[in-house]
């Protein structure tokens, strides 16, 4: 009888089929890439914005925990998460929160942290509403890709749901459009690299002197000015350069260097702010601190002449390994006033300072809203593009092993066959043989479930 041998040959095919793909499996590397660094930016909906400042609720929007708005637009920032490049699938989460609180209080509202999901074009957005993880719209908009390393999806249609419905008392019915949703993440590669990166840097602890090395400045300017520069009249944007960083909410210079001793203290830093929009062009450099009995002043280079630009209180308190001075209030010097057109006058409050000077080696300064790169303007440089292969650009490995496995899945077949050739020799002779290919095909499905089972028994 041919079926009880054939059966077990099917066996034993299914069997190697399934080690194959298992070894398969383990042969494409793990795709899972790294989220690191990167922005959220979506508005919630125009109209809700007019109508929390307006006459009717007649409250007012904040922003907290580094969130930023660009033309109006909140912008969520220090992404984590992971991206899989292989299935186009992000899962992703942004920091920050704005708060909309309007009719007296009544009206209360905070999202905060928002996290998308996203699989080639499509997704879900959700938020966290006054600390209640909610999904609150699903996204519909361009395929997520990128290059050099990051990922972005730039203006996914937002559609409300059922749930993100009553984060907003039923005045809007699941479906409502929302304002569109982009997103950008930096990418970290799943098989970490070795890499010769040290930890963050403290380039230097004080010297017998009081001189320090390796401190920040984080200063905002102004969130007004950034929103007037961003916003429908300016129409216009920023750009930190030559060792500033762009933060959102503010701007960090660094490689602060000078003397801290007692009370006083005066630190240079490097890095340029440079604004540009209809009627701006103002650009902020190389910012000096000066404090003496904790009054400070705070001067830059402003379109080529160092100006006193904003005036302050605060000592250095020692902490964590740092000279620190936190969230510190200033105001707008009297020189400064021109520089802004004068549209803010001298004693104006400006944005919050903070300085940060590292005293030992593991000293951890602030955190900086981590914006991410920017997906349009980066693309690989020469040597960038040597080490790393493009993404859908597959190693040889992968091949290679696959390939090996075919070669041993068909050995192992004709082996099989061969076999039971001999096998069919003895039973049945020649004529049985022949027929076998016609009787493998119509029964050999490896998933398909037995209904012979005397014949399985004898296996
Ligand atoms: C004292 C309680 C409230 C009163 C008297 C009130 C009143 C109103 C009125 C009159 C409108 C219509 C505005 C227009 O058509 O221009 C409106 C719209 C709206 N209200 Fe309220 N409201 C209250 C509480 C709330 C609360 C708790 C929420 C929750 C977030 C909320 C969310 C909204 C929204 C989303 C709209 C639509 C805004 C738009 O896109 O035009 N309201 N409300």
């Amino acid at each position: 009888m041919p079926y009880a041998p054939r059966r077990h040959r099917v066996a034993a095919l299914a069997c190697l089929v399934a080690m194959a793909a298992a070894l398969l499996a383990w042969a494409v590397p793990a795709s899972a890439d790294e989220a690191d660094g990167g922005r959220l930016d979506w508005g919630v909906k125009e109209s809700f914005r007019s109508y929390m400042t307006g006459p009717i609720a007649q409250g007012e929007i904040t922003t907290g925990d580094g969130v930023s708005t660009v033309g109006g637009v909140y912008r969520f920032h220090s992404a984590t998460g992971e991206y899989d490049p292989d299935s186009g699938t992000a899962s992703i989460t942004y920091t920050g929160w704005v708060h909309f609180w309007g009719h007296d209080g009544e009206l209360d509202v905070t999202f905060a942290n928002p996290s998308i999901e996203y699989s080639g074009s499509s997704g879900t957005l959700y938020v966290y509403v006054n600390g209640t993880r909610t999904d609150m719209a699903s996204l519909s908009g361009p395929a997520i890709g990128g290059q050099s390393g990051t990922v972005a999806v730039e203006g996914a249609s937002a559609t409300l749901t059922a749930s993100g419905a009553q984060a907003f008392a039923g005045f809007y019915e699941a479906g409502a459009a929302l304002d569109p949703v982009g997103f950008t993440a930096d990418v970290i590669a799943a098989e970490p690299e070795p890499s010769s990166a040290a930890p963050e840097p403290s380039e230097a602890a004080p010297s017998e002197d009081g001189e320090v090395a390796g401190a920040i400045l984080d200063w905002g300017v102004r969130a007004s000015w950034r929103d007037y520069v961003s916003g429908d009249i300016a129409a216009g944007s920023w750009r930190a350069a030559d060792g500033a960083q762009d933060g959102g909410a503010l701007f960090r210079f660094t490689d602060g260097a000078g003397e801290a001793a007692g009370g006083d203290y005066e630190l240079t830093f490097v890095g340029s702010v440079a604004f540009t929009g209809e009627g701006v062009d103002l650009t902020i450099a190389d910012p000096v601190v000066t404090a003496e009995d904790g009054r400070g002043v705070l001067s830059a280079e402003v379109d080529g002449e160092r100006i006193d630009l904003a005036e302050f209180e605060a000592e250095l308190d020692e902490r964590d390994g740092l000279l620190i001075a936190e969230d510190v209030p200033t105001t707008l010097s009297e020189a400064a006033v021109e520089a802004f057109s004068g549209y803010y006058q001298g004693g104006d409050e400006m944005d919050p300072l903070t300085i940060a000077v590292p005293l030992t080696a593991d000293a951890e300064l602030p955190a900086l809203p981590d914006l991410g790169s920017d997906p349009e303007t980066e693309s690989p440089s020469p040597s960038e593009a040597e080490a790393a292969p493009a993404e859908d650009e597959t190693s040889p490995l992968v091949w290679a092993v696959p390939a090996a496995l075919l070669v041993l899945l068909a050995a192992a077949a004709t082996a099989i066959a061969i076999r039971r050739r001999k096998a069919d020799r003895t039973e049945t002779g020649e004529a049985a043989f022949e027929k076998e290919p016609a009787d493998q095909t119509s029964s050999t499905t490896p998933s398909e479930p037995s209904d012979e089972g005397e014949n399985t028994k004898e296996q």
